[in-house]
């Protein structure tokens, strides 16, 4: 078995693949069924295992994702299922889900935006004791995905447009905590041939400029949070500059912060909603 997968190795190598000693023990573990940890102790493949393992070999050498191939994807102490039509989550999103929940009180309301597989909304519900929490995803693909993921879990699936104000309109002024990572790729920005081909367009890609959809989410958010509550958004390592500078253009956050991720790229900004409700100012009725 071992040597099958030194074999592998050298496919997914020579077919380009950044990662082929990883994927080819993932692969070899999905096909055992044992965690990846203890394929060194594991029984050897079957005759039909390895014609299953050469098979899913050539399909990650061809470019399929890993994940897509073992069908779930790793999200802090989660294991979430994914395929095609939902965006597989991204070891830097865990850094923006770990922010939302350090900073958590007790029993908060929160909000995912653009959930897509569900992994912070899932990632909340599993580590704040006592959070009630709701999944915002537009895509049909990806809600079956997202659907199937929060099955059990308590968290409460919703099928709507992120930056529609009549999404969630009951929660507005009562949530403690909104996240998102929405689609922030400028149009026609170049993008690894694996994101080209196996994740959704309208999970990667927003607008011109990238910030199609951080633009009203932005103003949704806003809108959701108490005063006091707590935005953060995931965006484009181009956007380190703009996404603040649209968060204290609205004039309703403060606090606004930029964090890098583990590399040192800008990747998600933060903010806290100001106290004063209204457009940037107290209006007379929060003045009373
Ligand atoms: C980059 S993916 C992120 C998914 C998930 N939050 C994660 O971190 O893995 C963006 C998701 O936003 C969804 N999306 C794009 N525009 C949206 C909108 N206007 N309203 C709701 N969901 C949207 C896409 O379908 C996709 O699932």
């Amino acid at each position: 078995m071992l040597h099958a997968v030194s074999s592998a190795t050298i496919t997914l190598t020579d077919a380009g693949l950044p990662s082929a000693r990883v994927d080819a023990e993932l692969l070899a573990a999905h096909v055992l069924d044992v965690p990846r940890g203890q394929l060194a102790i594991a029984a050897g493949f079957t005759s039909e295992q390895l014609t299953a393992y050469r098979s899913l070999v050539a399909r990650r050498a061809a470019g399929e994702p890993v994940q897509h191939l073992i069908g779930s994807a790793p999200f802090r102490y989660l294991e979430l299922a994914v395929g095609p039509g939902v965006f597989v989550p991204r070891p830097e999103t865990e850094l923006l889900a770990g922010w939302g929940i350090q900073g958590s009180g007790p029993a908060p309301v929160v909000v995912d935006l653009c959930s897509g597989s569900g992994a912070i909304a899932l990632a909340v519900a599993q580590e704040v004791p006592g959070a009630t929490v709701y999944a915002v995803e537009r895509s049909p693909a990806a809600l079956e995905w997202l659907r199937r993921n929060a099955s059990g879990t308590g968290v409460t699936v919703v099928a709507g447009d992120a930056s529609d104000p009549a999404v969630l309109a009951e929660l507005d002024g009562r949530v403690d905590l909104v996240l998102c990572n929405p689609p922030y790729v400028p149009a026609g920005a170049p993008v690894p041939a694996d994101v080209a081909d196996h994740d959704p367009e309208d999970a990667v890609f927003a607008g011109p400029d990238g910030l199609a959809v951080i633009r009203p989410v932005i103003a949704r958010a806003a809108a959701l949070l108490r005063g006091g509550g707590r935005f953060g958004v995931e965006h484009d390592d181009t956007h380190g500059d703009a996404v603040p500078a649209l968060l204290r253009a609205d004039g309703r956050f403060t606090e606004v912060m930029d964090h890098q991720d583990l590399a040192g790229r800008p990747r998600f900004a933060t903010a806290s909603r100001s106290l004063a409700i209204g457009h940037g100012r107290l209006t007379p009725r929060d003045a009373l």
